[in-house]
This record gives C-alpha cells, structure tokens and sequence, in this order.
C-alpha cells in the first residue's frame, strides 16, 4: 500500500496498522465511546482485528478509509477519523453512500480534534478524490457528533431511526462545499 499522511496543525491521520491494536481495543472497549454507537461496546479484541483490516482494505480498494489518528505533541493513537463507503450498510434508507465519522478515547475529547480531522477528511473527499456528496449520521442523543457535523459543514437534512433510536442525517455536496470555501 502506498505511504499515506494527512497532516493537520494538531493530528496525523495514516493508514491503520496492526500495531494499533491495542489502542482500537481501549477505544471501542469503552462504553462510554460506545453510548450512542448501539451500546455494545467491543469485548473481543478480535473484533478491533476486523475493524484494522475492513479499513485497510477500503483504503486499497477505494482510497478512503477510517483513518488512525495521532496526537503530534505526545505520539498518542487517539482513535480514528475520516471516511467510509457504506456499500455494506442501509441507512435512511440509504445505501452506497460515503459518510465522514470519527471515534476517539475519550481522555482526548473536548479539544477541537473531530472537527480539525474532519475538515482534513472533507478537504480529501472533495479536491482528492473528487467525490459528489459525503453524508454524515449522528444519534440525535449525541450531542458533540451533532455539532461536530455542523461545524464542519455538513447540512441537517431529516430524523430517522437506526434500530428504534432517533438519528439525524446530514449532507454535504460539491456545490455547497465550494461555497463554504468561497
Ligand atoms: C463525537 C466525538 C468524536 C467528538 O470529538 P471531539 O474531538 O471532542 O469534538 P470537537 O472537540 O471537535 O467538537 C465537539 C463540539 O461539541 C460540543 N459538545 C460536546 N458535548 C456536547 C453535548 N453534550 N451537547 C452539545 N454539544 C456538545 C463541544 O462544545 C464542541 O463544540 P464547540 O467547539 O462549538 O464548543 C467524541 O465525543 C467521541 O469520540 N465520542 C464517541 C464516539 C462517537 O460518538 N462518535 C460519533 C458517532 S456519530
């Protein structure tokens, strides 16, 4: 796989990689990152193997993935940010879209970096990549993902449920991208 660096003034977002294990499994071990994730926080660090190479492998095949994120002042894995295509997944009724998302240890939260990486990723997605339209999906309980995907940029478009929970969708396209840049 090619070398792969998004640098940001605080975060290096990079392929995941194997020796990250551990810290996927603090991350998704945690049921307080979990909360409004469905509850079921990860008890199998099987499971945190699964998740390295489902990404791995979307970055090969399609040049997108959740990336491994990295505090620069300490070297910390802190979680991950970036994109998916959700080909695997129906949402809203919705399938084969690509959405933006981030999931990071909480003693790192509170300190700009879903909003910071994010940009980074939305940056990619639309002058890399040249994508058309990112989505982004929050549970409406969730207050810090919901207000990350509006500093960001993204656009409140309807409520859904996802298994009986309320969830809001959320839509960025190249139009209204170029004009948040204008
Ligand atoms: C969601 C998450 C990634 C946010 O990361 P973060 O780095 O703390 O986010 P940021 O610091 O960039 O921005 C958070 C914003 O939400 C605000 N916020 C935090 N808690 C909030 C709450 N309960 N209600 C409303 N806003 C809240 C913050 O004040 C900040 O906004 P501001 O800059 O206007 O003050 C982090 O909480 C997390 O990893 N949660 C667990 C996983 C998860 O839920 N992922 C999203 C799934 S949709």
């Amino acid at each position: 796989m090619n070398f792969f660096k998004i640098e940001t003034p605080n975060l290096i977002l990079r392929h995941l990689k194997p020796r990250d294990l551990k810290g996927m499994f603090e991350l998704d071990s945690n049921p307080l990152v979990h909360k409004y994730l469905g509850n079921k926080p990860n008890t199998r660090i099987e499971q945190s193997k699964k998740d390295i190479a489902f990404n791995v492998q979307q970055h090969k095949e399609r040049g997108i993935a959740r990336w491994a994120t990295v505090e620069k002042s300490s070297g910390n894995f802190i979680g991950w940010s970036g994109l998916r295509l959700n080909n695997d997944l129906t949402f809203n009724n919705k399938t084969n879209f690509y959405d933006v998302g981030y999931r990071f240890i909480p003693r790192y939260w509170g300190k700009g970096y879903a909003t910071e990486s994010s940009l980074a990723a939305i940056d990619y997605f639309f002058n890399t990549m040249e994508k058309e339209l990112l989505c982004g999906i929050a549970e409406t309980g969730n207050g810090a993902s919901n207000r990350v995907l509006q500093k960001i940029g993204l656009i409140f478009i309807n409520d859904f449920t996802i298994d009986g929970t309320d969830a809001k969708w959320y839509e960025l396209n190249r139009e209204n991208y170029a004009k948040t840049m204008s």
